[in-house]
């Protein structure tokens, strides 16, 4: 049974294995400690018998940045990076934000499938934006308000 919540210092080392496990460039501790005590941020886990299986970072207000987002390599294709993904809309929507985006690697096909399921559609390409020189495809939801 999964769940989700905030993420909290302790949660940091089962995040950093899954960090890097998944990313060539993988982003340091320092970087979601910070990101924990942002006031405009989401950092949440989702957990299963207190083990962390996967985590996302956002952040933002009128354009929310999804900045990382990963699901442990035993835990992926069982819905758990589909209920992080429907938390950072719901963030997204809960403050009237315009739009949502984020960053993806041409190369990752897999992940730009999962973020067209949610209605992002490819705006533009980064040239060079990863560290081995590869292009990021930045992929974008608008959300409609009343
Ligand atoms: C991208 C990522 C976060 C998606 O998380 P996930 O937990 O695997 O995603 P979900 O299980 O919710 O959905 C993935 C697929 O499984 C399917 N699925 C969802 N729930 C399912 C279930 N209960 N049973 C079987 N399949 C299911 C979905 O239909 C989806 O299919 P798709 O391939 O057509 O998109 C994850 O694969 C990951 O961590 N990848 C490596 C890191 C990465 O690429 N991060 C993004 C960098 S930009």
């Amino acid at each position: 049974m999964i769940s989700i919540r905030r993420m909290e210092e302790q949660d940091l080392e089962q995040v950093l294995q899954i960090e890097h496990a998944t990313f060539p460039n993988p982003w340091r501790r320092s970087f979601f400690l910070s990101d924990i005590h942002r006031p405009d941020g989401l950092c949440i886990v989702a957990e299963n018998e207190n083990r962390v299986v996967g985590y996302l970072v956002a952040w933002g207000r009128v354009e929310v940045h999804i900045a990382n987002i990963a699901v442990a390599a035993e835990w992926r294709n069982q819905g758990v990076g589909t209920e992080l993904m429907r938390r950072a809309l719901e963030f997204a929507a809960g403050q009237q934000a315009e739009s949502v985006f984020l960053e993806v690697r041409v190369s990752n096909l897999g992940a730009q499938r999962f973020y067209r399921r949610f209605g992002f559609v490819p705006t533009y390409v980064r040239r060079g934006y990863y560290e081995n020189g590869e292009d990021a495809l930045i992929m974008e939801l608008a959300l409609l308000h009343e």
